[in-house]
């Protein structure tokens, strides 16, 4: 039974047949603050959060106030959710403080996974993941699909699973999504995440078709059995979008720094990532839009229901911030250089269930993290993603009797990336331009979509020396410069 099930889904592969889906990019940010209107509403939040979305958004805020919202930071205009996640924060060696820079916004993919799929009602929102979770409990890497028994499909597990942490190195074949399901540990990403991490996160599918929300924000959805195909746990029949969040941030701007990365929760694993989704569409164009946005693209330019209504980049990334900061938060420095993180957030390690964080809590000055220890589980090896589903490279774990037939369809993203991408002209980089750091960090960075696939350009910083003579320097300088030459050559450094 088992092995039927796994050569079909090779076979499926293999077809190229696959569910339709777009991907909402949201590239700019409307805040990094301690805003979360569902977990902790009306007060502050108790951590940071990179939120995305319908500008009309603070501690209380509902479907209502987020359709008033006078612009949106996602591409298209009539999209006015709210999407938000913690944010990534580096803490150097002595405690202070500074947010790991972001690239590209956000990607909030729509994966039209199911039967019958139903929009988003109006007032819906939910949370994937648990923010208090500092351990990996399933096997490490995966176990293939078709041997997955009852430990691998509880909802916890499920859970644990729809997270990932891609590390980013676009010299190589992409690593496939939520491959890894904990971050890799500085010294792993230093030595080979040069373009940073992506933080992934699906969200459960299946819903119990009354309650838009619950207390929890969780109990009214259910992971499908596979996290996003696979069938729905009884009670929870009604399909909704498969909404699967992606979000960059350049770890590499610290790269040699002494120091580590740590999620604005306190969490150094990243079992606690989660995600936040508050439903902001207007519902018949979302239901139109799961009916008929079905384009193999993804991209929203090529779905009738978006195309006259888009943002351009220059609205997503620089005009559209949060419309009214509450009064609380006027002290908070989240992005920093600060000393610890906002809200006095402790790190928490684990194995061990996190503490739970105070919300509320009037800004002012954080108190020192304390030193730093090392992460509990090991860290994976890199393995290339081995066939593209939805628009997403995945890993795929390898069965025994499947294994040579999927091996040989994986896709050779190197080759396909160098024959399609267009050229970038130095205009349009200049144009988004957004300075980060010297030292040959990555200064600006634009995204384009060429067949299907979304990519991201990352200049580096142009190194410029003459009169210094230290060697030592001088050296330094002229790699960067080898560098810089390779990138503009290739006109890509990869796809998102
Ligand atoms: C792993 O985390 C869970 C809570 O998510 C906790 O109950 C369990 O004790 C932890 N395991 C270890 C070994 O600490």
């Amino acid at each position: 039974m088992k092995s039927i099930t796994s050569l079909s889904a090779a076979a499926a592969l293999l077809s190229g047949t696959a569910d339709a889906f777009w991907r909402m990019p949201c590239q700019g940010r409307i805040a990094l603050e301690r805003l979360d209107p569902i977990v902790d509403p009306n007060v502050a939040s108790s951590h940071a959060h990179a939120i995305h979305g319908g500008s009309n958004f603070g501690e209380s805020t509902t479907y209502d106030n987020l359709r008033e919202s006078d612009c949106t930071s996602c591409q298209f205009k009539d999209d006015k959710s709210a999407y938000w996640t913690p944010s990534m924060h580096f803490v150097h060696e002595g405690g202070k403080t500074e947010i790991v820079p972001q690239i590209g916004g956000m990607l909030a993919y729509y994966l039209l996974l199911g039967d019958d799929l139903k929009a988003f009602p109006e007032g819906f929102e939910m949370l994937a993941g648990d923010s208090r979770k500092r351990n990996f409990t399933g096997s490490v890497p995966d176990k293939p699909l078709a041997e997955w028994g009852p430990e691998d499909t509880t909802q916890v597990s499920l859970m644990e699973k729809s997270l990932g942490f891609n590390c980013l190195n676009y010299a190589k074949t992409p690593e496939g999504s939520r491959y890894r399901h904990s971050m890799p540990t500085k010294e792993y990403i230093d030595d080979n995440c040069a373009n940073g991490i992506r933080a992934e996160i699906m969200f459960p599918s299946c819903w119990n078709g009354k309650d838009v929300t619950t207390k929890d924000h969780k109990s009214h959805m259910a992971y499908p059995s596979e996290i996003d195909g696979g069938t729905c746990p009884e009670g929870f029949d009604t399909r909704l979008p498969s909404l699967f969040y992606e979000t960059i941030w350049n770890t590499n701007a610290f790269n040699g720094k002494p120091g580590q990365f740590v999620w604005s929760n306190g969490d150094p694993t990243g079992n606690g990532y989660h995600g936040d989704f508050m439903n902001g569409w207007n519902i018949d164009t979302l239901q139109s839009a799961v009916n008929d946005c079905t384009d193999p693209s993804g991209r929203v330019e090529d779905c009738v229901h978006f195309i006259d209504s888009l943002n351009s980049e220059d609205e997503m990334q620089n005009q559209c911030k949060i419309q009214d900061l509450p009064k609380i938060l006027s002290d908070d420095n989240c992005a920093g250089p600060a000393n610890g993180l906002c809200g006095d957030v402790p790190v928490q390690y684990g194995p061990g269930y996190a503490a739970p964080l105070t919300a509320g809590a009037g800004g002012g000055e954080p108190t020192a993290v304390p030193s730093l220890s090392s992460l509990v589980v090991p860290t994976q090896s890199y393995a290339p993603a081995r066939s593209e589903v939805n628009g997403i490279s995945v890993y795929d774990a390898p069965t025994s009797a499947a294994a040579p037939a999927t091996s040989a369809a994986a896709p050779s993203y190197a080759a396909e990336s160098a024959a399609a991408a267009p050229a970038v002209t130095a205009a349009a980089e200049v144009k988004h331009a957004s300075k980060q750091d010297a030292d040959g960090s990555i200064i600006s960075t634009t995204t384009y979509t060429s067949a299907g696939t979304v990519y991201e350009v990352a200049i580096k910083e142009i190194a410029v020396t003459v009169t210094i003579e230290d060697d030592s320097y001088k050296a330094r300088h002229r790699r960067h410069a080898h560098l810089h030459r390779r990138d503009r050559e290739h006109g890509l450094l990869g796809r998102h």
